[in-house]
């Protein structure tokens, strides 16, 4: 059930280590790819040569050697999914916290994949409210916790604290790639980048848009097993390998593509900057300098996404951005409303760290329902995920 599917596994000091080696061998026998990390403290309860002889690979577990040093944010890119199991309530405040003094945490703050966490400890630790105050961080950055069971403890009492044991982390880990494919057979059309319009064969107007935010929209959605078609103006971006990409130029190429296409779709997503406005005339040869002031004559462009909205079909999802410097909240309901979209994607330029040419974004969705919500302050690939689960879990 998990062939291909890469498992980076974080082992940390709790006698549940041991339930390690049933776990591996159980991820095995799915056929998934692993790789090991252990903390230094997880050694105390198993060793380095058990977990690697078990699980076929070398335990990595220094941030650096003598040799050189483990390349933590290749690590985490090579994975579908870093599971860490048993967590401690030390590494989960570290989690929570951003803290990163060994290779596991270092790892995860620069995983792009989901992440998976299985705590294991005493139950006066597990309810301690600092320790529910550290879940609580993690799931609103988007870990999945799995939860404890009740039983017997390290410390002879009884009570909640006990990790899950390993058939029921498979089984999640199972559930976690099965609800992954959320998109599969579905058809996802995302605009990105800016669009230019020339002025004349050496200048055009564009903006600030760097694709960044629509690309990791037809990544994670390709994930999820949608056929993803990406229209997608000039960016000197990466696009993923299995996108159908279709490359324009102007708002008025992008019009066309979209609608060539739109009917067809199951999810439209309009990530792009088009242009509102795009010169009148377009001088065929370079418009010569002269000491005279020049004006430039703008008319508008075609709203794609308000068009969209007016040809929408049954059953298929339109989602715009709105870009705002203020009224944030004001103007992205009335772009909801007016381009009759199903969802609005909120971006503010107020916001530190999100917006244009960064790798992270702050976002709020608002949806025609009147429903709300608020994303943290990520990477671009984490909102991406975020966007496309809460997207699918809404309807
Ligand atoms: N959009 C579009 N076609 C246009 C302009 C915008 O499809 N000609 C889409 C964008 O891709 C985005 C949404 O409309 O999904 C909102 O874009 P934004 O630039 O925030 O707002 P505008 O509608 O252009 O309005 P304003 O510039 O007044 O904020």
């Amino acid at each position: 059930m998990l062939k291909g599917k890469r498992i980076l596994l974080g082992i940390t000091g709790s006698i549940a280590a041991y339930k390690t080696a049933y776990l591996i061998r159980m991820l095995r026998k799915e056929e998934a790819e692993i790789k090991v990390i252990m903390t230094k403290d997880a050694a105390h309860f198993i060793s380095a040569l058990t977990v690697s002889t078990l699980a076929g690979t070398q335990v990595l577990s220094q941030l650096y050697e003598e040799e050189g040093w483990a390349n933590h944010a290749v690590l985490g890119r090579w994975a579908d999914l870093m599971v860490i199991a048993p967590a401690t309530c030390n590494t989960i405040s570290k989690l929570a916290n951003g803290q990163c003094d060994n290779l596991l945490t270092a790892v995860y703050l620069s995983s792009a994949c989901p992440v998976m966490v299985a705590p294991a400890m005493d139950e006066d630790m597990w309810l301690h409210p600092a320790t529910q105050r550290n879940v609580e961080m993690l799931k609103t950055d988007r870990v999945t916790l799995l939860g404890v069971n009740v039983g017997e403890l390290a410390s002879g009492l009884s009570g909640s604290g006990r990790m899950k044991e390993p058939e029921e982390i498979v089984e999640a880990i199972i559930g976690f790639f099965k609800r992954s494919k959320r998109l599969s057979g579905k058809k996802v059309l995302i605009t990105a980048g800016p669009t230019i319009e020339p002025i004349d064969p050496v200048r055009y107007i564009s903006n600030h848009s760097s694709g960044k935010m629509g690309v990791a929209l037809a990544r994670a959605a390709s994930t999820m097993g949608a056929e993803v078609y990406l229209v997608m103006g000039p960016a000197n971006i990466m696009v993923p390998p299995e996108a159908h990409v279709i490359n324009v130029q102007t708002a008025a190429d992008m019009y066309a593509e979209v609608m060539k296409k739109s009917g067809a779709m199951d999810y439209i997503i309009m990530a792009a900057a088009v242009a509102d406005y795009t010169p009148e005339m377009v001088g065929s040869d370079k418009i010569k300098k002269k000491d005279t002031e020049w004006e430039i004559k703008l008319k508008p462009t075609q709203d794609i996404l308000a068009e969209l909205g007016k040809r929408k079909k049954e059953n298929q999802v339109l989602v715009g951005f709105a870009l705002e410097t203020k009224n944030e909240k004001e103007y992205a309901l009335a772009k909801l409303r007016d381009k009759k979209a199903d969802f609005i994607i909120l971006n503010s330029l107020r916001e530190k760290g999100a917006g244009f040419q960064t790798d992270t974004n702050k976002v709020y969705i608002f949806g025609r329902d009147g429903s709300e919500r608020e994303f943290p302050l990520q990477t671009k690939e984490m909102t991406a995920i975020g966007i496309l689960n809460y997207l699918t879990d809404r309807l």
